[in-house]
């Protein structure tokens, strides 16, 4: 998720604060604010958009303070927009929050509250734990810190929180669980923020919090404690990053960031939702609409690029799982053709930005058509993310690579996520097939954490095959779309030419390309095709091509084939592609800084394609 700021000290706050949030930028955002104090006066100032207008907007205003929190937000619950930007005031407006993360369980936590008589100025899940940490503050005429600790032992989620207090002209109580938290160590002054990029201009002693630990931040005090209460002593470190690598999290580039991100965004996207211990799938975008979706005629998948891809695997899984026929369709064709759309048909837009203009044209026609609209989208409050009729959001976070990787896989884990949550209303899949889906759904972070661990072996292979001028990449069943995958992301951050085909279209012409200086990449993982699949390697190897294969683990017949290979876990083929898209990331990732390449802005190249 975004950016947090905050300061207490004998510097005027605002330069602090707006300084920070500049620098938390390239973690996204779709709006801005700050909340200052000064002798009892708590004025909070907050806009959608930019920061630049945050600023512009600022002008005029009283910024005298010494003390100081602000944010940058990356929606999760509540569209972008002045009245869900943050910070959030509480009833009683003596209270300021700031957040950053998902708290799973508000909606219950907000019915509580809305019963005893509290309302709500905006949508968000933050504003709902504001209220409860003054509630109990209230009821227990307990200090702030106290409910903070409080409320915190009852909330599921993330966060890293930052609060005011009216009547504590100098104090910022912080905790954090799930998103990150750094306090810089200054003479007389503190600063805290997501990362060390709003702090390391001032000092470069911080302090990492803890998940479940507690800090209260004074000028020239800082105690840290867990929900206990127990105190602990801050261990402080010496910053040795420099600016740049901070914003990278010290990787190299947002692409090999964002590839590493994965456990934990696909963690985030299943989130709330997954209960496999339950054998549940919880999506109120789903539940709410499950007749139209389940007595869908037909589903339509409109999406371009990577996501395009996603589209092609929820093809497979929604026919599979909820036997209803599936198109998927480049929304740039769509758009331009006279498309047959009935009533009754349900369109599936796949998108990240939720800008992208080809997508977005589409659907304006096909719900002109009188379709139903199911947007999977990552950023909240787009312009698809609008225009459907429901949804659920993939929750990868800002993704600054323009190659999308951790919003594709956020994707996957929506789709099959909705696939087995209409299947399961359907009863077209089986309790057993189900509650096994449910369970390896459940493993896939720790499968990728396991893959990711092993990227050096891919590194060694791009290495390898970093100077080929083609490459082919196939596979079959699930798998071909990844085979599409991998080819489109090594066109665009190594600028190789590459294609993806099923594995057994090759002898319909294709194969005429092979020979020695042409390495094949298969995804050749155990499923009902492995057999297949492994004839295809022979028939590739006959020819002299250069096998590149991603298997199975205990694999003994794929490795034999292939001059090299790379393992990762066993997986059922419906969740396998989740996986067998990482490797493929990688060797695109690796290939590209080989050959030299801004693999963050490759040439011709934009993050969100809003032209037609
Ligand atoms: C993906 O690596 C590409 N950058 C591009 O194909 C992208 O997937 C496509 O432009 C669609 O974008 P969207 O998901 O934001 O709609
Ligand atoms: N869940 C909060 C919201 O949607 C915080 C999002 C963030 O991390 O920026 O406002």
């Amino acid at each position: 998720m975004c950016g947090i700021v905050g300061y207490t000290g004998s510097r005027q706050a605002y330069p602090v604060i707006l300084k920070g949030l500049k620098r938390l930028e390239y973690r996204g955002y779709d709006s801005s604010g700050v909340a200052l104090l000064k002798d009892g006066e708590l004025n909070v100032y907050k806009k959608k958009g930019k920061v630049a207008e945050l600023e512009e907007s600022m002008i005029g205003k009283n910024i005298d303070a010494q003390i100081g929190i602000g944010h940058t937000r990356w929606a999760t619950h509540g569209e972008p927009s002045d009245r869900n930007a943050h910070p959030h005031s509480s009833a009683s407006g003596k209270l300021a929050m700031i957040h950053n993360g998902i708290i799973e369980n508000y909606a219950l936590i907000k019915q509580d509250l809305v019963n005893k008589g509290y309302s709500f100025k905006s949508d968000t899940d933050t504003e709902v734990l504001l209220n409860f940490i003054e509630d109990i503050q209230q009821n227990n005429n307990s200090t702030l810190e106290e409910a903070v600790r409080i409320a915190l032992k009852r909330v599921t989620g993330a966060y890293c929180i930052l609060l005011i207090e009216q009547d504590n002209p100098d104090t910022i109580i912080a905790a954090r669980k799930g998103s990150p938290l750094v306090i810089g160590i200054g003479k007389g002054e503190h600063f805290l923020a997501s990362d060390a990029s709003p702090i390391i201009e001032y000092t470069k002693e911080v302090v990492y919090v803890n998940d479940y630990e507690l800090a209260i931040v004074k000028p020239d005090e800082l105690i840290l404690k867990n929900l206990g209460n127990e105190k602990i002593t801050p261990y402080i470190t010496k910053l040795d990053m420099e600016l740049a690598a901070i914003e990278k999290g010290g990787y190299d580039h947002f692409m090999i960031k964002e590839i590493f991100e994965q456990p934990s965004t696909i963690f985030d996207c299943l989130r709330g939702r997954l209960d496999a211990k339950e054998g549940v799938i919880r999506m109120s975008g789903v539940d709410k609409h499950i007749d139209q979706l389940i007595n869908a005629n037909r589903i339509m998948i409109l999406a371009c690029g990577t996501s395009w891809h996603a589209g092609l695997i929820a093809e497979y899984i929604i026919e599979e799982l909820c036997r209803i026929p599936v198109e998927v369709e480049y929304a740039s064709e769509f758009r331009y053709r006279n498309p047959i759309v009935n009533k009754g048909d349900v369109i599936i837009a796949i998108s990240q930005s939720g800008e992208t203009a080809d997508t977005l044209v589409a659907l304006e026609k096909a719900k002109e058509n009188g379709a139903f609209i199911f947007g999977v989208v990552n950023a909240v409050g787009s312009s698809i993310a609008r225009i459907s009729n429901a949804g659920a959001y993939t929750h990868a976070g800002p993704e600054i690579g323009v190659a999308s990787t951790k919003a594709f896989t956020g994707q996957l884990a929506v789709l099959m996520m909705v696939a087995l949550n209409i299947a399961k209303h359907k009863g077209t899949v089986s309790d057993e097939r189900y509650k096994s889906l449910l369970l390896e759904l459940e493993e896939v972070p720790e499968k990728v954490t396991a893959i990711l661990k092993n990227a050096e072996d891919i590194k060694i292979i791009a290495e390898k095959y970093k100077n080929a001028s083609d490459f082919l990449f196939l596979g079959r069943g699930y798998n071909f779309p990844v085979a599409l995958e991998g080819a489109l992301k090594l066109k665009e951050i190594s600028y190789i030419h590459a294609e993806g085909y099923p594995a057994a279209e090759m002898k319909h012409g294709p194969i005429a390309l092979v020979d020695e200086n042409l390495p094949v990449v298969f995804i050749a993982t155990k499923d009902v095709y492995h057999e297949k699949i492994v004839s295809n390697m022979q028939e590739i190897k006959a020819r002299k091509g250069k096998i590149i294969s991603i298997v199975t683990e205990g694999d003994m017949i794929s490795p034999g084939l292939s001059n090299d290979y790379f393992a990762i876990p066993p997986a059922d083929e419906l969740i396998a592609p989740i996986l067998t898209v990482i490797p493929l990331q990688l060797l695109s990732y690796y290939v590209g800084i080989a050959k030299g390449i801004d693999v963050d802005k490759p040439r011709n190249l934009a993050k969100s394609v809003t032209v037609e």
